[in-house]
């Protein structure tokens, strides 16, 4: 991408941490990309970095197959900060030592700073907590590397070498749990490396309507619409190049929340004029799931179904409008995507012809992947800045085969009501307490298939339990359930089993992730 910033590159031992560490970068407004632990020293040049970041990793430096630093990277001349598995890498291929500890490292853990002159802990307490997650140790350093601080079980846990410019930390200043860990990396991108705190992500709207513009032409792009934040805002930027030479398609599964086809309607297109179609597929959703209990095989179904769908709806827009078919596909792939997908290096807005998700070999798009270089928080201030209705900008990640994956055994239309019904009492009720923009989410599950015993009036009842999943969460990678308030929760209960017939019991999921994960199925 073509920004006038500094750029930090890190390189990646370990996708979950370099992920964290690169946001934590932009949150610093400086511009951050990551490059794969192979990268060649050419390769990390070609972003024109102004420091370089080791990410920790999963590994062990004494693993057989343990990914290896490219020593010509410490050579560049740029600032280089290791952490974790990073900071070991580097001591290793500096000619120092990295022995396998007794004792391993886990959680927080009391570091004593014992060397001040380290200019990356200037203005920090000489005593502080931080992350650790560690078994293996640097034992030994050679010259000009000095040790500055240490553990219980480290007595290396960070380094400072002033005359090539390379630091490092055993620990992970990257995650919340270390309190200085954002204060320790803006000292070395500001302070170390120079960086200037000036990246916004807004600025791609005007760096991708021209490269739209430029690669589109006169042409004409199909959009998927799903309703969520990522695909509306990919959509709405198109839309500021191309204008009407963009259509939505926004197909109506039958599985959605309640007023989510209203809000993509009118509250998305009719109130920012973008041409949509909606292609209604519900019968054809809930015949093809008729009986089907299985997770994978409901996602298999609603997959097939989606693809039946959307190619319908594209040949009928084509139609509408005398063309012969579309030739671009938008989509809102966010960086994470990208970098999961080893396609890191690319930065490109189009990619190659591809073929998306399973769609017939006929038709055939090139994507327009506009939200390529960003995370989901940078998405929602780009959202924010193309003036996007804030109920979208701030919506919860919601799955793609929907209310079908939360309701636990067959989807039928009446259970999909009473789910729908629940899950609008509870949005309602977080967005009312002001908690809704404090959580990633809240899943609310019918376990269907459970009779669970009521006691309404004189009579025994019988009704289906439901799942409320209030989550916090960075990325959804990692999780942790949401301590709501009591006083909440009780309202919340107390109007689903007032108001929704059929469900008597209201349980809380308090599992963080691992070892559940967000969704019950
Ligand atoms: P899990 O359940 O794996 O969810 O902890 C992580 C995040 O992904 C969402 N999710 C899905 N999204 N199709 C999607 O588009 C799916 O099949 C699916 N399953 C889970 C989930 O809501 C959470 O944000």
């Amino acid at each position: 991408m073509e920004i006038n910033h500094d750029t930090v590159v890190v390189v990646n031992f370990g996708a979950q941490y370099a992920q964290l560490i690169a946001r934590r970068i932009r949150e610093a407004r400086v511009f951050s990309v990551i490059v794969p632990y192979f990268a060649t020293a050419e390769e990390i040049l070609s972003h024109n970095p102004s420091a370089l970041i080791l990410s920790g990793g999963p590994a062990s430096v004494f693993e057989k197959n343990a990914p290896q630093l490219n020593p010509d990277i410490l050579k560049l001349g740029i600032p280089v900060f290791g952490i974790c598995y990073g900071f070991q890498a580097i001591a290793q291929s500096v000619g120092g030592s990295v022995k396998q500890n007794e004792m391993a490292e886990y959680g927080r853990t009391a570091v004593a700073i014992t060397d001040t002159a380290d200019p990356l802990f200037s203005d920090q307490p000489g005593h502080q907590e931080v992350w650790m997650s560690h078994r293996d140790a640097v034992a030994s350093l050679p010259a000009p590397f000095l040790p500055s601080a240490k553990s219980p079980a480290a007595a290396i846990a960070a380094f400072y070498n002033e005359s090539d410019r390379i630091y490092g930390v055993q620990w992970h200043p990257e995650v919340v749990h270390t309190p200085y860990g954002q204060q320790t990396l803006k000292t070395f991108l500001y302070d170390i490396a120079g960086c200037a705190p000036t990246w916004m992500p807004d600025e791609i709207i005007d760096i991708q309507v021209e490269r739209i513009r430029n690669t589109v032409k006169d042409r004409h792009v199909l959009c998927a619409l799903s309703g969520g934040v990522d695909s509306s805002v990919a959509a709405a930027l198109v839309h500021r190049a191309i204008g009407d030479q963009l259509t939505c398609v926004f197909v109506d599964n039958g599985l959605l929340r309640k007023g989510e086809r209203s809000q993509v309607v009118s509250d998305f297109a009719a109130t920012n004029n973008i041409r949509l179609h909606v292609e209604d597929a519900e019968a054809e959703f809930l015949g093809d799931l008729a009986g089907v209990t299985e997770p994978e095989t409901k996602r298999k179904i609603i997959g097939n179904a989606f693809i039946r769908a959307f190619e319908r709806a594209s040949r009928k827009v084509a139609a509408e409008q005398g063309l012969s078919g579309f030739e671009y596909l938008v989509q809102g792939t966010l960086y994470p995507d990208v970098v999961e997908s080893g396609n890191a290096a690319g930065t490109s807005v189009i990619k190659s012809h591809h073929n998306v998700g399973g769609l017939p070999d006929d038709m055939e798009f090139e994507l327009i992947e506009p939200l390529r270089d960003l995370f989901k928080d940078e998405v929602r201030e780009v959202g924010a800045a193309l003036g996007l209705d804030k109920k979208i900008v701030w919506r919860h990640p919601f799955p793609g085969p929907g209310l079908a994956v939360r309701i636990i055994g067959e989807v039928t239309k009446e259970r999909l009501e009473i789910l729908a019904e629940t899950d609008k009492i509870v949005t309602e009720e977080l967005e009312k307490a002001g908690a809704a923009a404090s959580l990633w989410q809240c899943p609310v599950i019918l376990l269907a298939d459970v009779r669970s015993v009521g006691v309404q009036g004189d009579a025994r009842t019988y009704g289906m339990p439901a799942v409320i999943r209030p989550v916090i969460s960075q990325d959804a990678m990692t999780a942790d359930w949401a301590r709501l308030d009591y006083d909440l929760l009780a309202k919340i209960s107390s109007r689903i089993t007032n108001e929704v017939e059929h469900i008597t019991r209201v349980a809380l999921d308090i599992t963080s992730k691992p070892p559940a994960s967000i969704e019950w199925e």
